[in-house]
């Protein structure tokens, strides 16, 4: 998703934006800019692409000044084109904005600006704010005064960083702001990558707020124009220190990595969550793509070993119910712990005081500053765009969760890592089905019970990686009408262990079967119903999804290969999705 970055201090900015905006790649994007300020002109250059090409055509990197702007855009208003590149310029040229989020009202300012002669060249909602700015600033030459009375004007949720006046200036509403300074130098951005690692402390804005970077000081004021007094927090070095090694993706990285990950969750936190769950009544477990099919899994296992009502919701569909009151709890689970849709969620339950709980990667998110407690999965930074080391250590950790609530022996983490272990050693079976599954077009993956939410992941990551419609289903289901699309060219996945849900699943695939189509069969037990089969070790009936999402992972990363794609930049998606 977008990420802004801003630089001041006695070094070029250029150079060091540019490196930086590689640094968040990750996020994903489908264009980049940069403005710096140079003898009180500003001069920008953006265009669609990767940063790398970018750059090496258009050498941003090359721009004079030492006081700069930059961003990686995923377009929400306006298709991808230069023009929609960020920065956008107000009409005088004398201010440029980066922008991440959405100015709701942004037609109704454009109209009103027009009216005062303004013109607009992008179909961006964030052209408005450098215009808004300027008209603002004309009138009273203060930036103090014209940056409260813009903010006054946008409603939506946004965060943008501006050049006016020759100073840095940024703005936090609802989105993610840091600041890092060091020996003059000062350092904006959206993301903890964007600081430089050789910085110890960082001052996170606080929520509606905004930051003026004078020469010699940084001016913090609330949207009201109160004064507010910053503290520093110290930064967590291990998201910084990232690399590829020796794999040729971050995607393959993170797969092989989860038999070590796993194992790092935080137990601590696990026991505090527990005891305030065990006294509430009922839960609501919310999340979005990839968390939320670990929130179905969460909810899977309440049901059974914790007699309380438990549902699962999409984050976007969450709503207050009238049953939701002092005995209920919100479970937010996040990667990113930036998802508008979780926050949009959280919010609500807020403002209802409802127990709002988190279970999030990174700790320094805006989620983690809206829950009553935060459980951290702790699997390290996920750079793949496509989530796989922090579905599993969600897993994780909702079955420690579990143990905690019930009192009950549930998981074995060790014998999981080991059995993560013996599926990665076999990749050469998955690796062999990817060959021959690199032309369908469509799948269906099947699981029954506790296996269907592993069968929506499953299909989740075929969609992001391979780029193959992939549609998840209970076995049983396929009768009530998909069966009609089943023939011949057809392929489709079972999970299918050997446990309760086995002979459901057995007669399923017979009846796929029998329409000719060929099936993979995901299992610790052979059948000769299967054309393919996926080899699983066995492991207790309940634990079974933690590793049975391995060979689907491994299955999409392998099938984009086939395919010429590269896993780690799925087209059109952002690691975080910081808009509606
Ligand atoms: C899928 C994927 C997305 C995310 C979703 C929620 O591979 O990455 O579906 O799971 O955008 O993100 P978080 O967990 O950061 O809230």
């Amino acid at each position: 998703m977008c990420s802004v970055i801003g630089y001041s201090g006695n070094n070029l900015a250029a150079p060091i934006l540019v490196k930086y905006l590689k640094k968040m790649e990750y996020r994903g994007y489908d264009s980049v800019g940069i403005s710096t300020c140079h003898k009180n002109s500003i001069i920008t250059k953006k265009k669609v692409g990767r940063i790398y090409e970018v750059n090496k055509k258009n050498k941003l990197d090359r721009l004079p000044g030492n006081v700069g702007i930059g961003h990686t855009r995923w377009a929400t208003h306006g298709s991808v084109t230069d023009i929609n590149a960020h920065p956008h310029a107000s009409n005088s040229g004398k201010i440029s904005i980066v922008h991440n989020g959405i100015i709701e009202n942004y037609m109704e300012i454009k109209k009103h600006l027009m009216k005062s002669r303004y013109k607009f060249y992008s179909d961006t909602d964030s052209e408005v704010i450098a215009n808004l700015l300027q008209y603002n600033f004309e009138k009273t030459s203060n930036i103090k005064k014209s940056m409260i009375n813009t903010i006054k004007q946008l409603h939506g949720k946004y965060s943008f960083i501006t050049i006016l006046d020759n100073k840095l200036i940024a703005v936090r509403h609802h989105k993610s702001l840091m600041l890092g300074t060091k020996d003059g130098e000062c350092f904006i951005s959206s993301d903890i990558l964007g600081i430089p690692i050789e910085i110890d402390d960082i001052i996170y804005l606080k929520d509606q707020s905004f930051v003026i970077l004078g020469e010699k000081r940084i001016e913090m004021y609330d949207f009201s124009g109160e004064h507010i007094r910053f503290k520093t927090k110290r930064i967590e070095k291990k998201f910084h220190k990232i690399s590829k090694l020796d794999y040729k993706h971050f995607t393959l990285k993170e797969i092989i990595e989860q038999a070590k990950s796993i194992l790092q969750v935080n137990k601590r936190s696990i026991m505090k969550l527990s005891k305030l769950i065990k006294n509430t009544e009922k839960i609501y477990i919310i999340g979005s793509g990839t968390s939320y099919n670990a929130a179905l899994i969460a909810k899977y296992l309440m049901v059974r070993y914790c007699k309380k009502i438990v549902d699962a919701i999409i984050a976007e569909e969450f709503t207050i119910l009238p049953n939701m009151d002092e005995d209920s709890a919100i479970i937010a689970i996040s990667q990113s712990g930036e998802t508008a849709d979780v926050i949009d969620a959280v919010d609500m339950a807020n403002k209802e005081n409802l127990n709002v709980y988190a279970i999030v990667n990174v700790p320094t998110s805006l989620l983690t500053t809206k829950c009553d407690c935060v459980v951290k999965i702790n699997c390290g930074i996920e750079i793949g765009v496509a989530a796989t080391k922090s579905f599993t250590s969600q897993l994780a950790t909702i079955y420690l969760l579990l143990e905690e609530i019930s009192n009950k022996k549930l998981i074995n983490l060790a014998s999981v890592s080991k059995s993560i272990l013996m599926i990665l050693e076999n990749k050469l079976e998955v690796i062999n089905i990817s060959k021959i599954l690199k032309n369908v077009k469509n799948m269906y993956v099947l699981g029954n019970g506790i296996h269907y939410p592993i069968a929506s992941e499953g299909a989740l990551k075929l969609k992001e990686l391979s780029t193959i419609h992939a549609e998840s289903m209970f076995g049983g289901e396929l009768k009530h009408g998909s069966l009609t699309l089943i023939d011949e060219n057809a392929y489709v996945i079972a999970i299918n262990p050997k446990d309760s849900t086995y002979d459901d699943m057995k007669i399923s695939i017979s009846e796929i079967k029998s329409r000719g189509a060929k099936i993979v069969g995901i299992s610790n037990h052979y059948n000769e119903l299967y054309d393919y089969w996926i080899r699983m070790p066995t492991i207790n009936e309940f634990v079974f999804p933690l590793i049975e999402i391995i060979p689907l992972q491994l299955l999409a990363y392998y099938l984009a290969l086939e395919k010429n794609l590269d896993p780690d930049h799925p087209k059109n998606l952002a690691k975080s999705v910081t808009v509606k």
